[in-house]
């Protein structure tokens, strides 16, 4: 039989307890709420209260409900009121210190049976249980933020956790409507340790001034669909909170460099500036505990705007290439009304490139998206051409053969003497370094990377990559011409794997590292990515979708310019892909894909 919790206690109703809380009181389990001062229990009631006003004010939740809900809560300071209660989750600070002393407290306080949770993100559970006499009823219940919306708990059990009690902390997970993945104690446990590592690369590049906030979170929204940017997650995290899981990790966690908290975010916690709970972080909001972003001196001007700056006219544009992202590209440009010169290198691809943007195009008008007209006037506007010389007149050329730099080169140098002069130069490449396919021509002021996402005509998102001899107008240009196309431009320095791919795939990569060292299974892994962070698809989904092969050369290449030794690429990613296990397209990757 498994153990009736009918009254919890939670500690500290910051940012975490308040939606713990919510979480309990939702489904119908009494709670003694608990902060250290009146002042913070009536921030923890105010925090608790906007968010159920929120979620009726959103129809989630039906006015009564929300009544009986805050009637089952009980606000008390100081540890004595949780004598009586059958479970309590402390969700105070992350230091190991007050953790430890509240524990000792709660300990003493609380009757022998009650079991004692941390919702702790990084600290060791085990170190925090060794200051109760009952370290076996000690368990790690690790909600994910906002507690009320994210389906995960991870339940870290200890060397001395006992069996029932695990069973009783699952169980009671699935009763509150949540999906639990129960793990050792490890630095970060599963989410976290994949999380960490790529927020802080992220403050990093903010940091050195590679991309702007808002270019990087839109990069991993609508590159990768993630819920929320990095920095926008930083803030709703806490800066002072991601410090200390970032420091702990660091020390825990075999001091991974990765994990060493950028200075930016010891300097913004010294500053209060602690993200949405003060009101101000990385962005600005409305008013401390908000989620609305106001504008400040850091938010740039309104996109038609800032591109019109120096931007030159672009009419006509030349595609070189025959392969899916010339494909794409081709159809993206002549939808938007551009006059378009297809150039392969012989007849015969130009009539499969020809035929396979009217087959998308086709599709486009099945699916109700196109009208017939608008795709014979998107076709009409495509010239099919084998030579490069019909370039001679063109405003923008965007290059999408093969990802080879020797390649490249070379057909840069002829475009640099086939092209007028003022044309824009784009690369399509993902990983090679556009200075070098600039400095084959005699103009790189006009080179840039233009780096649209695969299916071009679908992904929102392009990445404009300036060189260090990139001039303004070019980048200008580039971005007038994405904001045509109905593309979010994001602009970025020249660094392997630019935005989406630098910090994407060493994520990928800490996955399966994770897995190699047995430390969970592929698919609790993936469940936690998608129930804890909202994201589209679990690590080893996205990994067999994108190919372990693609995933493996990106990784190399940014182990190569970075010489990060935590980009090192897992050894099981290279062994699977010696085995020929590439993914869904040679039917097994981490799954085998034969049977489904
Ligand atoms: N923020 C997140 O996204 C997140 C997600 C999962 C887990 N966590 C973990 O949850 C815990 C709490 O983090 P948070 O972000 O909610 O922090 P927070 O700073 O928002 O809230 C902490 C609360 O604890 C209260 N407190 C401090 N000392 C206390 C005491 N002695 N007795 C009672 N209350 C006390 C504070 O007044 C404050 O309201 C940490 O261990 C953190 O790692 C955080």
């Amino acid at each position: 039989m498994a153990r009736e919790f009918t009254s919890v206690g939670v500690v500290g109703l910051g940012t975490m307890g308040a939606g713990i809380v919510e979480v309990f009181a939702r489904n119908g389990i009494d709670v003694v709420a608990v902060e250290i001062s009146e002042p913070a229990l009536e921030r923890g009631r105010a925090n608790l209260t906007g968010s159920t006003d929120r979620a009726v004010a959103k129809g989630k939740l039906a006015p009564a409900d929300r009544d009986a809900l805050l009637g089952r809560v009980t606000f008390a300071v100081g540890l004595d009121a949780l004598h009586s209660v059958d479970l309590v989750v402390e969700a105070v600070p992350e230091h190991l210190d007050l953790k430890q002393r509240i524990f000792a407290e709660l300990d003493r306080v609380c009757k022998p049976e009650a079991i004692l949770a941390t919702n702790t993100s990084s600290l060791s559970v085990t170190e925090i249980s060794v200051a109760t006499t009952r370290p076996n009823q000690v368990i790690g219940i690790h909600f994910f933020n906002p507690a009320p919306v994210m389906k995960l708990v991870e339940v870290v059990r200890t060397v001395v956790t006992s069996a029932d009690v695990v069973a009783d902390v699952e169980a009671l997970c699935a009763r509150l409507g949540k999906v639990d993945v129960t793990i050792n104690d490890r630095a970060g446990f599963i989410a976290n340790a994949l999380l960490f590592g790529y927020l802080n690369h992220a403050v990093a590049m903010f940091e050195a001034k590679y991309a702007s906030r808002e270019d990087i979170d839109a990069a991993m929204k609508l590159g990768c669909g993630l819920p929320m940017g990095p920095l926008a997650l930083m803030d709703l995290i806490g800066v002072d909170t991601a410090y200390e899981i970032l420091d702990t990790m660091y020390r825990r966690g075999g001091r991974d460099r990765r994990h060493a908290p950028v200075p930016l975010i010891k300097q913004m916690v010294t500053a209060g500036l602690l993200g949405r709970k003060s009101g101000r972080g990385f962005y600005t909001y409305e008013r401390p505990g908000s989620p609305v972003v106001v504008p400040d001196e850091a938010t740039p001007l309104a996109a038609e705007g800032a591109a019109a700056d120096g931007a030159r006219a672009i009419a006509k544009v030349g595609v070189v290439g025959s392969g899916t992202m010339a494909t794409g590209i081709i159809e993206v440009f002549a939808k938007a009304g551009y006059e378009v010169i297809s150039v392969t290198r012989g007849a015969e691809k130009s009539a499969t490139v020809c035929e396979a943007v009217k087959t998308s195009l086709n599709k486009g008008v099945v699916r109700g998206k196109l009208s017939e007209e608008d795709r014979d006037g998107a076709l009409g506007r495509v010239t099919w051409s084998a030579t490069l010389d019909h370039l001679a007149d063109v405003d923008l050329v965007v290059e999408a053969v093969v990802e080879e730099l020797s390649v490249k080169k070379a057909l840069f140098a002829s475009l640099d003497e086939i092209c007028k002069p003022g044309v824009v130069l784009a690369t399509t490449t993902s990983s090679l370094p556009v200075i070098e396919v600039a400095m084959a021509t005699q103009r790189p002021a006009d080179v840039v990377g233009l780096h649209f996402f695969n299916p071009a005509p679908i992904m929102p998102l392009v990445e404009v990559v300036r060189t260090i001899r990139t001039s303004p107008e070019t980048v200008a240009t580039a971005r007038a011409v994405c904001a045509a196309l109905g593309k979010t431009a994001v602009v970025c320095g020249d660094r392997s794997g630019f935005i989406v791919n630098a910090l994407l795939f060493p994520y990928l990569n800490d996955a399966v590292r994770m897995l190699e060292a047995s430390y969970s299974t592929a698919d609790d892994i993936d469940h936690a990515m998608k129930l804890g962070c909202g994201y589209p698809m679990g690590p080893f989904e996205l990994l067999d979708v994108v190919g372990l092969d693609v995933s493996l050369a990106i990784q190399r290449e940014l182990y190569l310019e970075l010489r990060e030794p935590g980009f090192a690429p897992a050894p099981l990613l290279e062994h699977l892909v010696t085995a020929g296990y590439l993914g869904r397209k040679t039917g097994r990757g981490f799954r085998d894909h034969t049977h489904r």
